[in-house]
């Protein structure tokens, strides 16, 4: 059976990075955030998780019971590696409770349509699946000075012309305008609502990013 095409926001964001790219910045987040001091054992779901590469980083780190969702049955054909990868949606996981001890999102929730409901609604099934103490690990834009600097540079075509990674970054953008102005605009509300039943573990906000662990109460 053929793969399915990826549409043209898929097409963008494959031709953003190249998966070693994607790995090593995947790693690069994973150490700044604690992960090589958690347990390795530890039943680990990257959700929202494209294309595998952030499976292929902890993998690397020495995770192995490894399991990704996505809702891209076309980027899930990407993966080729040792998760479970199942195509599902964020909002209702096929999974039971208590049954994970760490999830993930790296640049998935800003892709949510309405906000804050559809973010309480992921918020609602990690805390479900996650066992007590378990960890919430999330990577998303934020709108700081370097952010708005870099689309201002994407605001001119010759910039885009030279540089295929701008032009690829802006593509995606224009593609989900809707829900990434949407989510840049509320960070407040979007830190409460993440924050809720949470103790922060790690917390840093620069360059055009929130990472943040916290962990189940
Ligand atoms: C920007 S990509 C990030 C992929 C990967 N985490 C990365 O950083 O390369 C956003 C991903 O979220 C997926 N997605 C969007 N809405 C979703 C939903 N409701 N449930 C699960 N995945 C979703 C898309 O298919 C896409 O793969």
């Amino acid at each position: 059976m053929n793969a399915p095409s990826p549409n043209a926001w898929e097409e963008a964001y494959l031709r953003f990075e190249t998966p070693k790219e994607e790995q090593r910045k995947f790693l690069r987040r994973l150490r700044k955030l604690g992960a090589e001091s958690w347990p390795k054992d530890a039943e680990v779901t990257e959700l929202f998780c494209g294309r595998g590469n952030g499976l292929h980083a902890l993998q690397q780190l020495g995770f192995t019971r490894l399991e990704g969702v996505d809702l891209s049955p076309a980027l899930l054909t990407h993966y080729q590696g040792p998760a479970q990868c199942v195509v599902a949606d964020g909002r209702q996981l096929p999974f039971p409770d208590a049954a994970r001890d760490v999830m993930i999102v790296q640049g998935g929730l800003h892709h949510l349509p309405s906000l804050p409901e559809d973010l309480e609604r992921v918020m609602s099934e990690v805390r479900r699946v996650l066992r007590p103490g378990g960890r919430f690990m999330v990577v998303e834009p934020w709108r700081t000075p370097f952010l708005q600097f870099v689309h201002w540079v994407g605001s001119f075509h010759a910039a885009r012309r030279a540089w295929a990674k701008l032009d690829a970054l802006e593509r995606m953008t224009e593609l989900e305008q809707t829900t990434y102005e949407q989510w840049l605009r509320e960070p407040e509300l979007i830190l409460r609502v993440l924050e809720n039943g949470f103790a922060v573990e790690r917390k840093f906000i620069g360059w055009a990013k929130l990472m943040w662990v916290g962990r189940k109460i």
